[in-house]
């Protein structure tokens, strides 16, 4: 009998990214396991916009590879990858503003349907049955996240938390085995921060969950493991406790030595009481 390395359910080796002359990401690696949340910070420009696009496959690496459970990714539009179990939120909500809440929570859940996106939109092609357990499904996706009372508004009239809710819901619905998540506290209060951060690690029972976040604490707080970017290279990784004590660290935030101002006075600090961090 042969055993196997346990397959990792992500992974990036060597990944570089050039736009013209300017190299975003310099031989970047990453590895995520199944029911991990990783982290992935850095100041303004680092590069993690960046990676963030070649790990959900949008953008292909001038160099380097992706493997999604040991095989190529499946493909570069949003279908092919929620077809392969990966779901990701958007930093701009990306809600389709003329459809009720419910409708879009069931664009999410397709995946787990016989006909496709476009039998959801166009009502071409789609048994009623199965329009019915989409409905379900989402309905129960809506009650899971606080938001059913919301199912038939339009996006649109609602609070900017609520719809962060709602792309939430989408993501999650259709049972991915990855979530990548870009910069989900943006725009968000204290209180729905604290609730984010429960969310996730209550995410991560079931699905790995990968995070671009400027907010500190929410970093600190639900990753079980950390990659800092700084100029497109990783400066630092590991756990939470062992990023914060990197003084490399420290000094990509601050820009200066750690014992120098910061040049613009600003309250840019990886301590994990500080909030909005990098901003
Ligand atoms: N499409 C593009 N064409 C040219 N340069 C780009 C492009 N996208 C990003 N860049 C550059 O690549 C670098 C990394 O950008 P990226 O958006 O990935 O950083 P980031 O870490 O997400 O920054 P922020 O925290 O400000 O969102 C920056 O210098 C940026 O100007
Ligand atoms: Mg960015």
């Amino acid at each position: 009998m042969t055993t196997t390395a346990p397959e990792h359910l992500l992974r990036a080796d060597g990944v570089t990214v050039r736009f013209g002359g300017l190299t975003a990401l310099d031989d970047v690696g990453l590895r995520v396991e199944p029911g991990s949340v990783v982290g992935l910070i850095g100041p303004n420009g680092a590069g993690k916009t960046t990676f963030f696009n070649v790990l959900s496959g949008v953008l292909r690496p001038t160099s380097g590879t992706i493997s999604w459970k040991g095989a190529p990714p499946p493909g570069r539009k949003t279908h092919h990858l929620a077809k392969a179990g990966i779901a990701r939120t958007f930093q701009g909500l990306n809600l389709f503003p003329m459809m009720p809440v419910i409708w879009n929570v069931m664009v999410g859940a397709d995946r787990l349907a016989r006909g496709g996106s476009f039998s959801l939109i166009s009502g071409l092609g789609r048994h009623h049955r199965d329009e019915k357990e989409l409905e379900e499904r989402a309905m129960a996706a809506l009650v899971r996240f606080g938001i059913a009372e919301y199912a038939t508004r339009l996006p649109g009239t609602l609070p900017y938390g609520v719809q962060k809710q709602v792309a939430l819901a989408r993501a999650c619905v259709g049972e991915p085995e990855l979530l990548l998540l870009d910069e989900p506290a943006s725009g968000l209060s204290g209180q729905q921060m604290d609730n984010l951060a429960e969310q996730i690690r209550g995410f991560s029972k079931d699905m790995a969950v990968v995070l671009v976040e400027h907010h500190m604490d929410l970093v600190m707080n639900v990753c079980d493991h950390i990659v800092v970017l700084n100029f497109g290279k990783v400066i630092s990784s590991g756990t939470p406790a062992e990023v914060q004590a990197d003084p490399a660290v420290t000094q990509a935030y601050l820009g200066t030595p750690a014992n120098e101002e910061p040049a613009d006075g600003r309250p840019v600090t990886v301590d994990p009481g500080q909030n909005g961090a990098a901003r």
